[in-house]
């Protein structure tokens, strides 16, 4: 069942106008949310990003955050599975063809659930393959915009060469992978780029560095150099669907070892923790560092 303008519907019902500027120019803002035991993950932390995201289109909000709370319920509601990735959608509506914004138009609204697959054993125990390449992508990056063509086209490299995700460079930094953030260690400690207009700030980035902060990981936020990605000790990729992963090769050498490394997997056990705590509703880390 998914949600479309006011209604509920299934997803081989729903229909939107070929003049939807979300179709014509990728004009709109999009969230994916994780859901755990059909409780949403940092809900809150998602929304406050949808607003940022619709501000940095100047795209009014169509829904107060109790309303898309209720929306988002209905929809967890109405679909299978336990665990969920909600995906969520907001267009500036139908109008004829121009680049201008129109005129008293209704922003078109969707969200859709699937169900929420966590990664597969082999990726967590051996990690992933990643590729570099350049970020060519706008100077809005802290926009979870629809129009993502760049960020296709750099993971699709990634694809092309038996690899999972792309990591992004530019100007000698590293700036966050094509639908992930990046953290690096080096020297034994966690580096997480800063969040600013290059990059998404994640909300799982976000989690990483709570928990880093709570259980005193040594960890540093600032910018990090190419040369500190090449010859990192591990390189991890967060992101609401993937979690947290090791990436274990890059542009076909070994990370470190070549092995997912003992901050891994101190995180990943942090990270499971977090989850059922939370699901058992005592979410309590918050910015500490
Ligand atoms: N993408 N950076 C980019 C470019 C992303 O697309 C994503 C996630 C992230 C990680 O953000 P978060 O931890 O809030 O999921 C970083 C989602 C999952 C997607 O587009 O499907």
């Amino acid at each position: 069942m998914i949600y479309l303008n006011g209604d509920f519907m299934p997803i081989e019902e729903a229909r939107i106008p070929v003049l939807d500027r979300g179709f014509i120019f990728g004009d709109g803002v999009y969230e994916v949310i994780p859901v755990y035991s059909r409780k949403p993950f940092r809900l809150a932390e998602h929304l406050r990003r949808l607003q940022h995201s619709l501000d940095g289109i100047r795209l009014r909000n169509p829904h107060a955050i109790g309303e898309w709370t209720h929306l988002l319920e209905q929809i967890i509601a109405g679909n299978e599975s336990n665990d969920q990735s909600l995906y969520l959608h907001v267009t500036r509506g139908v109008a004829k063809r121009d680049h201008a914004f129109p005129k008293a138009v209704s922003p078109t609204v969707f969200i859709m659930s699937n169900p929420l697959l966590t990664p597969p054993e082999e990726w967590l125990e051996t990690g992933v393959a990643a590729i570099t390449s350049t970020d060519n992508r706008w100077l809005r990056c802290d926009v979870k915009a629809i129009s993502l063509l760049p960020n296709v086209l750099l993971r699709q490299m990634a694809i092309d060469a038996d690899a999972m995700e792309t990591v992004l460079l530019r100007d000698g930094y590293m700036t966050e992978g094509a639908a992930s953030n990046i953290f690096v260690v080096k020297d034994d400690v966690l580096l997480a780029p800063p969040k600013n207009h290059l990059m998404l700030p994640g909300i799982t980035y976000d989690v990483i560095l709570e928990l880093a902060a709570a259980r005193k990981i040594p960890h540093e936020v600032r910018e990090v150099s190419e040369e500190e990605v090449r010859s990192a000790e591990e390189l991890l990729l967060t992101s609401s669907t993937k979690e947290i992963l090791p990436i274990t090769r890059l542009d076909g050498k070994p990370v470190g070892n070549g092995r997912p490394g003992a901050l891994f997997a101190m995180l990943y056990e942090l990270y499971q923790e977090y989850k059922i705590t939370v699901m058992r509703g005592g979410d309590t880390l918050v910015e500490t560092s």
